[in-house]
């Protein structure tokens, strides 16, 4: 751990993605009232809404997603290459992601409160696909075990931090008028609507057809066949795709292919307890 991250704000970070100067950037970032932020736990869609959310400031044109990487077009504002990217001059409207908590956020965004689209999955299957991805990306810890990386999962010594704390905090978030929340599971089962709805929530009221086109664009299949989006940019060194791919299986419930009885039975556990005072009807209880 002691190498390969570092501790900010109480939450671990790999610093070959966040080193000190771009976490420096983005306290002092400023944000402007129609910026939409991409907000995630890691491993819960965030790349699946750097598809969506430039295709319906597009209008379903797929040129930005065809021509820039995922990274580039709505970047991490944590992530080393905002600090490259010349964000100040992005014309509006800007998106960017972030995987930061909601007490993480700083000064501006409180201030100005930008469009939030926030993302949650069911845990077990982040659990999953955080598992796969720890053991092919070379910049994070070997994740061991499922028991240990379990463990580790339930604590919150992984980066990011807690699941649970993550998703609590931004349900418990302030101001909600300018959040909308949205469940990887309901995408999966209803993309178009999805879209639409997102859409709304941006002032974009978006035709059949075009809807039609993003979704059609935004598919499993078809984003893993964009190399724009599906990580095969990144260098083998970093990121060994023969292990496990980026866009993996992008399906509900793979956590029933991994966990054992025993496991399951620890994770609901900690769950029932870590969520029993939240009210919200998740997509997937
Ligand atoms: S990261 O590292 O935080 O940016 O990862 P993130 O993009 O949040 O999560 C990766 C998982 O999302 C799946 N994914 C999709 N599923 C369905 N449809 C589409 N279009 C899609 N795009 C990404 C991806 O496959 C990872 O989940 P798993 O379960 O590992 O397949």
């Amino acid at each position: 751990e002691a190498e390969l991250y570092d501790e900010y704000k109480g939450v671990y970070v790999p610093n070959h993605l966040h080193p000190p100067e771009s976490l420096k950037y983005y306290e002092d970032f400023t944000f402007r009232p129609d910026d939409v932020l991409i907000v995630t736990y890691p491993k819960s869609g965030t790349t699946w809404l750097q598809e969506i959310i430039p295709l319906i400031f597009s209008a379903g044109d797929l040129t930005p997603v065809r021509t820039v990487p995922n990274w580039d077009r709505v970047p991490w504002l944590e992530e080393h290459r905002a600090v490259l990217l010349n964000l100040e001059q992005r014309p509006s409207p800007r998106a960017f992601a972030t995987h930061f908590h909601h007490y993480m956020m700083n000064e501006s965004y409180f201030k100005v409160k930008p469009k939030v689209i926030y993302v949650m999955r069911n845990p077990k299957d982040v659990f999953t696909s955080s598992f796969h991805y720890y053991a092919m990306a070379s910049y994070m810890v070997n994740p061991g075990t499922a028991d240990e990386f379990m463990e580790k999962f339930l604590s919150g010594k992984i980066m990011f931090g807690s699941w649970f704390d993550h998703v609590k905090g931004w349900l418990n978030a302030k101001d909600q008028e300018h959040i909308f929340y949205v469940a990887y599971e309901e995408l999966i089962q209803d993309l178009k609507g999805s879209v639409s709805r997102i859409g709304q929530f941006l002032g974009k009221s978006l035709s059949p057809e075009v809807i039609e086109k993003i979704a059609e664009n935004c598919l499993f299949k078809n984003m893993r066949q964009n190399k724009m989006s599906n990580y095969s940019l990144v260098p083998e060194e970093f990121m060994d795709q023969k292990k496990s791919e980026f866009l993996r299986k992008g399906v509900v419930g793979d956590w029933k292919n991994l966990f054992t009885e025993a496991q399951t039975e620890r994770f609901d556990a900690v769950y029932k307890d870590k969520m029993k005072d939240v009210k919200f009807k998740f997509a997937w209880d």
